[in-house]
Formats: C-alpha cells, structure tokens, sequence
C-alpha cells in the first residue's frame, strides 16, 4: 500500500487509547502500577531477555513509568499496563515513534512487550501484541511497525512470527551481556504488508476482536 502519509503526525493525546481485546484490558501506565509490576520487573527470569536489568527496589519500576508518561508527553512512546480478570500482568509499548528525520517522514515505531512469569504460556502475550500491532495501523496511522528479540528468546519469536511481521536480519554480535555477545532477530511489518495479511489471512494468528 502507497498510502502518503497524513498531513500532520497523530497525536497521541487525540486518539483512543484503551485497547480490549477477548480476555485483556491494555490501558496507559499509570504511576500507580508500580506495586502490581515491581515483583514482575524484578523478577531475573523475566528481563534475561530485555535490554534491563531485574529492578532491585519499586523507585525503580516507579522510574520506568516516569520515563514512560514522558515519553508520552513528547508523542514519541506509549505503554499499557495489561489487565486481565481485573489484575495488571505486564506491559506492552509503542516506543521511540518516530514521524520524521530531517526532510523525510518515517511514521515508525517499535513494539516491546513483557509479561509476569505466572502468565505466561496461556497465548495472552499473543492476543495483547496483535490487538497493539492492529491499533499502530489503524488508530495511530503508523506507517511501519518494528519488533525483535534476543536470538534464543523462541516465545517471542514464535509472537512475531505469527503476527506476521517480516524477519529482516540477525543482528550479529549486538550486545554484550552476562559476559558474552548476543545477536539479535529483527523485523519490521510495513501498513501495506499489514492490511494484506489482514485480508488473505495468509499467517495464522487471532483474528481482529
Ligand atoms: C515472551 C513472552 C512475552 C511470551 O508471552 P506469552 O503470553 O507466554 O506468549 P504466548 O503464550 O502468547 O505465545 C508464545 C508462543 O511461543 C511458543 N513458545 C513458548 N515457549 C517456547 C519455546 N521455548 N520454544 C518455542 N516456542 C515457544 C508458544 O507455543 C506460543 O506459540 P503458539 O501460540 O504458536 O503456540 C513472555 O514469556 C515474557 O514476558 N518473557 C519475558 C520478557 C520477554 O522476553 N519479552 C520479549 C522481549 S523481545
């Protein structure tokens, strides 16, 4: 799809941002959630294969949300806490938006997603990560969506995959940790691909609420 991109970037204080899926609620992160996230986010299972280290203290999470609302503040990131059954289980992000560089429009942004141990393998970061993709076309107009993960991080491959977003390179050697270099799978899905899949229903993944 060639679609130019619209006049003026959207902001993100001027569109919906409650998002609900089947068995999930995702709606913005509020200071507040520090104490549901803090035993998550500090949690040395959950961040082995985020770009941070397991918080040690909620200040911590507290300064997370903090950097979140201002990125939100400055139209470049939003990130929701994920509910369900009436409990916040994690986070999903639209972050570093990008509407241009200098003379060019880019409409860009990256998905990142994290989950609390106890929730995971019940298909729910799936249905929260398809719903975020559908909303980054469809409600914030982006125009491409990025995502990637740690080489041997096979859950959330296995997400990216199914939501159909195109597996671009591996990234060698891309960062230093635990004492070793790590490479990186990356990807990117662009708002033509992503109405195309949407209407062949050429991979599987859930379908739209
Ligand atoms: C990665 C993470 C978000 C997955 O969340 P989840 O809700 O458990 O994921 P889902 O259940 O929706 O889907 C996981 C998929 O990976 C598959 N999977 C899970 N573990 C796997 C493994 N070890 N090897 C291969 N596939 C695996 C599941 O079968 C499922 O695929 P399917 O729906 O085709 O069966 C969660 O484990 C998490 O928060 N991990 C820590 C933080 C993190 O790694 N975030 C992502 C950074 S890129």
């Amino acid at each position: 799809m060639t679609s130019p991109p619209p006049r003026e970037p959207t902001k993100l204080s001027e569109v919906p941002l409650v998002i609900e899926t089947p068995r999930l609620v995702m709606r913005p992160l509020e200071l507040g959630d520090a104490d549901a996230l803090f035993p998550f986010a500090s949690d040395p299972e959950l961040s082995k294969n985020m770009s941070w280290d397991p918080h040690r203290d909620r200040s911590e999470t507290v300064g997370f949300l903090q950097r979140m609302a201002a990125s939100y503040a400055a139209n470049s990131g939003i990130g929701w806490a994920i509910t369900h059954e009436g409990a916040v289980i994690g986070v999903i992000s639209v972050e570093g938006i990008r509407w241009d560089f200098r003379a060019w429009r880019m409409d860009k942004a990256e998905i990142g997603y994290w989950l609390g141990r106890p929730h995971w393998g019940k298909g729910l970061m799936s249905e929260a990560a398809f719903a975020v993709l559908r909303w980054s076309f469809e409600t914030l107009g982006l125009h491409k969506v990025t995502i990637g993960c740690v080489e041997g991080n096979d859950a959330s491959r296995a997400i990216i995959e199914k939501l159909g977003f195109r597996f671009l390179a591996i990234f060698e050697e891309d960062f230093w940790r635990f004492g070793r270099w790590w490479d990186h799978r990356r990807y990117e899905l662009t708002a033509g691909e992503y109405a195309d899949s949407t209407r062949t229903m050429k991979f599987s993944r859930p379908r739209p609420a």
